[in-house]
């Protein structure tokens, strides 16, 4: 069932069965309500007025680009493009005004389904093309997705991520016992841009075997190449009385353990599935190229128990 409500001057979508609640609002097409046995799985504001106020990109989509271009600029079809910077000259998250403070259209698709519209004109942030991206969220038994569509009248960039914050126990995040589908992670400079090195998961950072989050994080697991990713998961979360399984399409997942504006340090967990940060100038990696009239799809997915 969906319910649809006011928040604010914004909407909110509330999608719903026996198992799983799911509320999605159309600014920033923001998910805010994850409801597993009744309790929301997620941090959430309580106004469209706090969203855009605080700073986290709390629960939003991202875009055009999720995470970091160095220096805010790439070449593009051997062309150098600047995009908006708007963090010590690098773009974070698409630049300073991007999709996650946008309205976005929204239409019931179905009783488990409901689809978010945004209109991003050419030059938007700087990325070239007339870009319309879709973010369906469906829900099914004990579980929902999230699935990314876009198309472009010109060549461009596109590569969107998922900002929840997951706080699957309502406790402190270092608790919550994760097991990551990786081997490998990218060490950042002090600008937290990738340094081009691709280190192995030991220690703290090694995952492969359930353990606790244990500490801060703020870095790129890649997702082990070859496995199954429609039925391994490329992350299992657990707390107390739940299991989150997450599967994707994307090839990596950025761990950010916050802060997060708005509430106490380790609060929430962001689990980004994404392409590598600053991708556009790092080749050898999934490109975030988005070529014109192609028509991206990408899907993330979470199963509870
Ligand atoms: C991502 C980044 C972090 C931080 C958050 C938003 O997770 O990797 O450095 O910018 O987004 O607060």
């Amino acid at each position: 069932m969906v319910k649809k409500e006011a928040f604010g001057e914004f909407e909110k979508y509330t999608i719903s069965n026996d198992g799983i609640l799911v509320s999605v609002t159309t600014l920033g097409a923001t998910l805010t309500d994850v409801c597993f046995k009744g309790k929301n799985r997620v941090l959430s504001y309580g106004s469209p007025e706090e969203y855009l106020a605080r700073k986290s990109y709390l629960c939003a989509i991202i875009g055009r680009y999720a995470n970091r271009i160095e220096n805010a600029e790439f070449k593009l079809n051997g062309e150098l493009l600047k995009v908006t910077p708007n963090e010590n000259g690098n773009q974070l998250h698409g630049g300073p005004d991007a999709f996650d403070r946008r309205e976005w259209k929204a239409e019931i698709l179905d009783d488990n389904a409901v689809k978010f519209e945004l209109f991003s004109p050419d030059g938007d942030n700087g990325y070239p093309g007339n870009l319309t991206a879709t973010v369906i969220y469906s829900i099914f038994k004990d579980g929902f997705r999230i699935t990314f569509e876009a198309e472009s009248d010109k060549d461009t960039l596109f590569a969107p991520t998922t900002h929840a914050y997951w706080q699957i126990d309502g406790s402190d995040v270092r608790d919550d016992v994760l097991t990551f589908d990786s081997e490998k992670y990218l060490p950042v400079d002090e600008r937290l841009i990738p340094t081009g090195a691709e280190l192995e998961t030991a220690d703290a950072f090694d995952f492969r075997s359930p353990k606790k989050v244990g500490g801060f994080f703020d870095h790129c697991f890649l997702l082990r190449e070859g496995s199954d990713r429609k039925t391994v998961p490329a992350l299992t979360l657990t707390g107390r009385d739940v299991t989150m399984e997450l599967f994707t399409d994307f090839p990596a997942v950025q761990m950010y353990t916050g802060p997060i504006d708005g509430f106490d340090d380790y609060a929430g967990l962001a689990l980004e599935p994404e392409v590598v940060p600053n991708s556009p100038n790092m080749p050898g990696y999934e490109s975030p190229v988005l070529k014109k009239g192609e028509k991206y799809s990408k899907f993330v997915e979470y199963r509870f128990k």
